[in-house]
């Protein structure tokens, strides 16, 4: 899969320097590689001294039981003191920490770090108080108000491990979470506004609770309910509770307790190759050190900025690049609640103009969205403040890359394509704003401090020009210490491929162009990744099977102009086709139900067989082949041969 993208690649020849005047004075500037080059692990105990610690580590990093990894063995540091108390004690305290926009207009709040403090202090107390304790599983669904950010605090101050589950997934998906990390509490919100009006979430809850497994009903003990839009609630008086009747009414006076290191921070569960998530464990110290590091870095953060990243606190780029990052650093930044376009198109670009932001954060297919509409709604408004954009999520095309950095940048701001995963906890390659001249479409190379490469089927580093998978080649501070309850896994996704070397295996084709730079291509497995969301292809096919009248149901994913990749099913019915009018709308949204809006697919086709080897494995490169209205590769191998050519012939319907 690699090699056959890999002929694909764009000859790319532009450059964009970094600005003198932003080089001159960059936090990170390039003798950082050879610094940490000569000895990583100084260079990562000299980012983790930008934190507070109450004991200094005895080790920096433990790789005796590889590859469970430990980093800053037996130091001990509160990330919510970390992320809050300090700034307000270092004099700090009337610095705004969150903008925060709410998607009506004129419905804004800004949050100092001292009131951030204080409302964290009132939820941890609260939590406290319901019988939350040190290690117990905090579950939060929530939109993007100030209170997910101060919910999500509020665990890490107790030592509680928080698992956020975006607002968008359906009440399934929240059932399996809580089922697999035994959450005690769940943290929610009546609803929150999206595209103009209020939208639901509580009862989401109250169904995921429902559908609980046997053996963990009445594990939630409490639902602590978040009053946002004011909309009519269903209430179980033994287990709902109003946010405002035990938070409000809570002491601003709470003490952090000390963590340990490696005392698990969060659970975040992310689509693999098989249809039950991962539950990804980051810990305290690696992740909180590696997280402020690079958002200090790659955004060269300086102490006027205002910053935004636009990503929903439900996926891990809220995490590390709107929670724990930033707000270890101290920054002040934006969080916005709505759509890119509610009420109007401009929305983004006005946030913008009115909080004079430096440095922004976002997704390809977001800037594809835009680049669709033309510029001349981001050319009406004042964009004249931001120095740096971010990219994040997926590879973004050399001319989605251009497009953002002189329509929204004006032509002046480097653009740092970071890659990483949920798995990574942090940025793990970007060029650096103040150092390296940035290629448009990619991500090019290593972050100090960490090491990657592009290797062969067994191992062997590719040459320039060659293409290959993308390894981590050495242990990083913010890496994922395992799957929940689920060590074996870990060591298969990840450590197997290359057990001989001892290499992280990222998902990830990639080549190296003549400069050794590195091109990310997406992914080589079964995961999609569909405007920048990752999506198993197996899930999906499970929740189409899960319908009473499917028999058999293949998904790949096929690129699309939008969103980067598409979701395209293939489905055999368990009837003839002719007898169910309309089943194809009726089974897209059956996958929506039961996944989520983004998994919804954007073609499904009912076909009367599917493409397998005669050991009866699906042929998914076929089906991609029919999906991209490509000569369809070779079929050799197929039960049936003609089979393909008799899906190709079909008409997909749009759903
Ligand atoms: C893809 C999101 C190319 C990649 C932080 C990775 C990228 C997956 C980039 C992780 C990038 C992320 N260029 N591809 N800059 N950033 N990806 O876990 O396929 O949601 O494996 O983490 O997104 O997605 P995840």
């Amino acid at each position: 899969m690699a090699h056959e993208t890999i002929s694909n690649l764009l000859h790319e020849e532009r450059r964009f320097a970094p600005p003198a005047a932003l080089a001159a004075e960059a936090n990170v500037k390039a003798e950082a590689y050879a610094r940490a080059a000569s000895d990583r692990e100084a260079f990562w105990a000299e980012a983790a001294d930008r934190l507070t610690w109450t004991k200094r580590w005895d080790r920096v990093l433990d790789d005796d039981n590889a590859p469970f990894f430990k980093w800053f063995v037996g130091g001990e540091l509160n990330a919510a003191y970390n992320c809050v108390d300090r700034h307000v004690e270092a004099g700090n305290g009337d610095r705004v920490a969150i903008h925060w926009v709410g998607e009506p207009l004129e419905d804004r709040r800004d949050i100092t770090y001292a009131q951030l403090k204080d409302e964290v202090s009132r939820a941890a107390n609260a939590i406290e108080e319901l019988g939350v304790e040190r290690g117990d599983r905090v579950a939060i669904y929530m939109p993007m108000i100030p209170e997910a950010v101060v919910a999500m605090l509020a665990c890490a101050r107790l030592g509680a491990v928080h698992t956020v589950v975006f607002g968008g997934f359906s009440s399934d998906a929240l059932a399996t979470r809580i089922d697999d990390c035994q959450a005690k509490l769940v943290i929610t919100s009546d609803g929150g506004y999206r595209r103009g009006s209020a939208s639901a979430l509580k009862p989401a809850v109250d169904e995921a609770l429902i559908k609980l497994d046997n053996a963990n009903r009445g594990l939630v003990e409490n639902v602590l309910v978040v009053r946002r839009t004011g909309q009519d609630v269903a209430w179980n008086g033994d287990v709902d509770i109003w946010w405002h009747d035990v938070v409000d009414h809570a002491s601003e006076i709470h003490v952090p307790q000390p963590m340990d290191a490696e005392q698990p921070l969060y659970v975040m569960y992310t689509s693999g190759t098989t249809g039950k998530p991962k539950g990804i464990l980051h810990t305290t110290g690696g992740y909180l050190a590696q997280a402020a590091y690079t958002h200090w870095a790659q955004f060269d953060l300086k102490a006027d900025d205002v910053y935004w990243c636009t990503a929903d606190i439900g996926w891990v780029t809220g995490h590390s690049y709107i929670v724990y990052g930033p707000l270890a650093n101290g920054a002040t930044q934006v969080l916005y609640e709505g759509t890119p376009d509610s009420p109007e198109r401009g929305r983004w670009w006005k946030i913008i103009e009115d909080h004079k932001v430096t440095k922004f954060y976002t997704a390809p297919t977001a800037i594809r969205s835009f680049m669709k509409q033309g510029s001349a709604v981001p050319d009406s408004y004042d964009l004249s403040s931001l120095r740096i954009l971010g990219s994040v999520g997926e590879p973004i095309n050399p001319e989605a890359y251009v497009w953002y950095r002189d329509t929204i940048g004006g032509g002046r701001t480097p653009i740092i394509d970071t890659w990483w995963q949920t798995e990574t906890g942090a940025t793990l390659m970007t060029p650096l704003p103040g150092v390296t001249s940035g290629k448009p479409g990619s991500a090019m190379l290593a972050v100090p401090g960490v090491d990657v490469d592009v290797v062969d089927e067994d191992g062997t580093p590719v040459g320039n020009g060659e293409g290959g998978y993308l390894v981590v080649t050495s242990p990083w501070p913010s890496m994922l210490r395992t799957l929940w309850r689920d060590d074996d896994r870990y060591v298969d996704t990840y450590w197997s491929k290359y057990a001989a070397q001892g290499y992280y295996f990222a998902g990830d084709g990639a080549k190296k162009d003549e400069d050794g730079d590195i091109w990310v291509l997406g992914r080589v497995d079964d995961v999609m990744n569909v405007s920048g969301h990752r999506l198993s292809t197996t899930e999906i096919e499970s929740a189409l099977v899960s319908h009473p009248r499917v028999a058999e149901a293949a998904v790949v994913g096929a690129s699309d102009p939008d969103t980067g990749q598409a979701v395209v099913a293939y489905v055999i019915l368990r009837e003839s086709p002719e007898s169910v009018e309309g089943i194809e709308k009726e089974l897209a949204n059956h996958v929506r139900t039961v996944i989520g809006p983004i998994a919804k697919p954007r073609d499904l086709m009912i076909v009367p067989e599917l493409p397998k080897t005669r050991s009866g494995k699906i042929m998914r490169r076929l089906l991609r082949d029919v999906a991209e209205g490509r000569q369809v590769g070779d079929t050799t191998t197929l039960m049936d041969a003609d089979i393909v050519s008799k899906i190709a012939a079909g008409q997909a319907t749009s759903t």
